[in-house]
């Protein structure tokens, strides 16, 4: 077994990292919408803490992910996918990669300029500002947060139904090479062929 990624799929820190992150962002997404109707209370400040510890900690895995992903290199498409698909999908993924690193770092931004009270990671650690107070910056960093979101949203939306579309339709193994193998259901007839023919 290969830790990187081979042609013919997504090797296990690949899915790792894709999967776990996806999780965060659905937890992050959720508290994210919630915290303006929480009533103010101790609890209040113990949510935030959290959604900002939780985003920084994306922001580690997403730097890791990139890095990995820069290193370990993709499979290869699948063969008969047309060249625009290939192209589409491949921007599709970087402008994926941007969004994800930008959220967590325009909230970061936000919560640097907003000159609130130190930001401690879950508690352990004083995290550093990246701004002093300054009303632009943070005006910049609430917009930035608010707006990627709906678009890193609109852009997940279009990124699944493919997902969805290549297995129930394609019947290729686009979704099947990024789930672990025990989980596989048996590839289509035509997909052992191709899996064979790129490796
Ligand atoms: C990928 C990581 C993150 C995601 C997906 C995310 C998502 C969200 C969402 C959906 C909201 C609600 C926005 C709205 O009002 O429409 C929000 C609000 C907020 N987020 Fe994040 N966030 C992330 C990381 C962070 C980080 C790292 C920080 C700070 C260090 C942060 C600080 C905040 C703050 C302070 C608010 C409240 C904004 C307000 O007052 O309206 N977020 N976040
Ligand atoms: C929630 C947020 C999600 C984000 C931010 C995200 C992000 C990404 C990125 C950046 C890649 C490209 C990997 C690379 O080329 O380096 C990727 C690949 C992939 N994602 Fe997601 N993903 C998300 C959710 C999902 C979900 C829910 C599914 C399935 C239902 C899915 C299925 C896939 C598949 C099958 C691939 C491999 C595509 C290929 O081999 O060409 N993703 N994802």
């Amino acid at each position: 077994m290969t830790w990187k990624n081979p042609a013919d799929r997504w090797g296990p820190v690949s899915q790792l990292l894709h999967w776990v992150i996806v999780l965060l962002l659905l937890m992050l997404s959720t508290i994210g919408l919630l915290l303006d109707s929480l009533p103010v209370s101790p609890k209040y400040f113990w949510v935030f803490d959290l959604h900002k510890s939780t985003g920084l900690t994306l922001l580690a895995l997403v730097v890791l992910r990139i890095g990995w992903r820069l290193y370990a290199g993709a499979p290869r498409p699948l063969p008969g996918t047309p060249t625009w698909q290939t192209r589409v999908a491949s921007i599709t993924h970087w402008l994926l990669y941007a969004l994800i690193l930008a959220m967590p770092l325009s909230g970061w931004l936000y919560d640097s300029a907003s000159g609130l009270r130190p930001l401690r990671w879950y508690g352990l650690f004083e995290v550093p500002k990246l701004s002093a107070p300054d009303e632009g910056l943070r005006e910049l960093g609430h917009t930035a947060h608010e707006w990627l979101f709906w678009v890193l949203v609109a852009l997940v939306i279009v990124h699944v139904a493919a997902a969805f579309y290549h297995h129930v339709f394609q019947r290729d193994a686009t979704l099947q090479r990024m789930l672990p193998r025990g989980r596989r259901a048996p590839l289509p007839e035509v997909n052992d062929a191709t899996s064979r023919d790129v490796r």
